[in-house]
């Protein structure tokens, strides 16, 4: 949901080097670009509509600088155009800003600093206008302090003054991380952006701004007053989050669930205890996550209720404020998130608080809002996630919903030991025979308008989540459905040769959904069987391995890397698909 990165310090191409780390934040959107510094007092702007993985390095080598920022745009307040791409100015074009997240109030500062002085359709000039309108009367920082008390709405923003070498930043909803190198400065939405250069961090918090110039000070947005805050180094390594031998991070990312769920599993016990005692201790627990996170609740509803015979509710995060009727002081709010970011996930958890009740969240990024906003956290330990489609991330957090289910039942060795079951029998499934079977299906799909999915019990959800990932990188028509549901409707959309996704675990539910398969195929359906065992209801049958309860997890990866072999055969970039984001820090 927008990418900003700004850098100060030793180096004279730091043009070139905001330009390499906002591609590496290219996942948060990618309307359009812009980069903006200094050059002996005269401000040099390059804005452009398309990615900035387009963007030629060459064009910057002459342009020498120790001082530079940059936006990647994913749009809300005005069209896909040059001019409304970041950065924005003031009117005279002395200051700079980059911005994610929305300035609520901006209409009513628009028309307060004159609209006719406006050049774009963004809520994010008005930033510029009323720094340089405070600049009259105050020194600079006092200026941004100001203008910054002023706005409402979510925002992490970079502001520059051209003739002064420092960058100013301050956040509020959308987060902003401070990197700390050796004379060397880095303002930016994730950590990717920096981390070839430095592990050292400071997380700007809500209401805080930092001032960067020869050093770090940080300050309270409100009181102006100085803050001290803690460093923390990172233990990600830099080629973590990069594609490797990979031509996308989909795929990078579907493999490395090899390693992943042995990271989520190989949790400090004492930690997984705690949150299985914080479940059952609870008097009305939710799951609450949004996109895939919350298919990943809704599995977690089946794990909870399977395993440990525990009734919890999920609800996707932008509904669960409603819920408030519900909500008390005794109970409990667990929140799903790959990137800790998303606004939904933070509204849902402010709902829970105003109520007094407790929260908790398995998020993948340590050290993001949602993690830090938490009564309790536990990270997944998943890696850098950076296909906008979320994989890996969704299997750890399956894993470890059902290690927390095991554990309230005092199984919690048993738990980890399906789960490492799990993981090795994904590493088996994962070689390149099954990639290829898997891509001669997508071959075979890959021109119809619709696919629909069915699943049941605990691979309900996952009918749900293998839509999600049909559509939002391939961009074929996909519904999931729980099968007993198709012939309340459904299924008047099957005509000849539709391609329908059964799920069909070995439990108990096994020939309900047979039967349901069968109905499909007599309508004329291509059916796609996902199960341990053939059955005459299939024209394909993906063979995935029997592993109980988490079925869920092995059966999803299929669904996968077919959506992932349907988009590259379709022409199209997994990785940034149209429209949306990684990270969604809007409402
Ligand atoms: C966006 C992403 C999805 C993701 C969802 C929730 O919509 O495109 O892949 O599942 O946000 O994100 P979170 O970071 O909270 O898991």
């Amino acid at each position: 949901m927008c990418g900003i990165f700004g850098y100060l310090g030793k180096r004279d191409d730091a043009l070139e080097l905001v330009i390499k780390g906002l591609q590496k934040l290219e996942y948060r959107g990618y309307d359009s670009w812009g980069v903006t510094t200094d050059l002996d007092g005269e401000l040099f702007v390059e804005k452009k509509v398309g990615k900035i993985s387009e963007a030629n390095l060459d064009d910057f080598k002459d342009k020498k600088t120790g001082l530079a920022m940059g936006h990647t745009r994913w749009a809300t307040h005005g069209g896909v155009t040059d001019v409304n791409s970041h950065p924005h100015f003031d009117p005279e074009r002395q200051i700079a800003v980059v911005h994610n997240g929305i300035i609520e109030n901006y209409q009513e500062l628009r028309d307060e600093l004159g609209k006719e002085n406006f050049v774009s359709e963004t809520d994010t000039e008005v930033i510029a206008h009323l720094i340089a309108k405070y600049r009259k009367e105050l020194p600079f920082k006092e200026a941004v302090l100001k203008t910054i008390q002023r706005l409402e709405g979510r925002y992490a923003i970079v502001v520059m003054n051209v003739g002064e070498n420092y960058l100013i930043a301050a956040r509020r909803g959308s987060p902003l991380i401070v990197g700390i190198g050796d004379g060397e400065y880095f303002l930016a939405s994730d950590i990717p952006a920096f981390l070839e250069y430095t592990q050292d961090v400071n997380y700007l918090d809500d209401n805080e701004m930092v001032i960067v110039d020869g050093g770090v000070e940080f300050l309270n947005l409100e009181t102006g007053d100085p803050i001290d805050k803690r460093l923390v180094n990172i233990d990600w390594q830099a080629e973590s989050a990069e594609k490797g031998e990979y031509d996308h991070f989909m795929l990078k990312e579907i493999m490395e669930q090899k390693e992943t769920i042995h990271r989520a599993i190989n949790q400090d016990t004492d930690e997984i205890m705690h949150i299985a005692q914080q479940i059952k201790s609870s008097r009305g627990c939710f799951l609450s996550g949004c996109g895939t996170a919350g298919k990943v609740c809704m599995a977690g509803e089946y794990f909870f209720s399977m395993i440990a015979h525990r009734h919890v509710n999920f609800a996707p995060s932008s509904e669960f404020p409603i819920y408030h009727h519900f909500l008390r002081p005794e109970s409990l709010l667990v929140v799903i998130s790959q990137s800790g970011e998303t606004a939904d996930v933070l509204e849902a958890m402010e709902a829970a608080k105003s109520k007094g009740s407790k929260v908790l969240s398995l998020v993948n990024v340590e050290g993001s809002t949602i993690a830090r906003q938490s009564d309790f956290s536990l990270h997944i330990k998943a890696g850098p996630e950076k296909a906008v489609a979320s994989t890996k991330a969704a299997t750890s957090q399956m894993a470890l919903l059902l290690l927390i289910a095991t554990a309230m039942i005092g199984e919690l060795q048993e738990g980890r030991r399906l789960l490492a079951e799990v993981a090795s029998k994904i590493n088996d499934i994962l070689n390149p025979r099954f990639l290829t079977y898997i891509k001669s299906v997508a071959e075979a799909i890959k021109d119809h308008e619709n696919c629909y999915i069915i699943g049941k019990a605990e691979n309900y959800p996952m009918a749900l989540e293998a839509a999600i990932k049909i559509q939002e990188v391939s961009y074929i028509h996909a519904e999931g459905f729980a099968a007993g549901e198709l012939k309340h409707g459904p299924i008047a959309l099957i005509t000849e040769g539709t391609p329908c996704i059964s799920i069909v675990a070995n439990d108990e539910v096994k020939q309900d959904i047979i039967s349901n398969t069968m109905e499909l195929k007599a309508r004329g359906a291509y059916i796609i069987g996902i199960s341990p065992e053939n059955n005459e209801a299939f024209d394909e049958w993906i063979k995935v391995p029997d592993v109980g309860v988490a079925s869920p997890l092995v059966n999803i990866i299929p669904i996968q890397l077919l959506a992932y072999y349907i988009a590259v055969l379709r022409g199209l970039d997994p990785d940034m698909p149209r429209n949306l984001a990684k990270s969604v820090t809007v409402k």
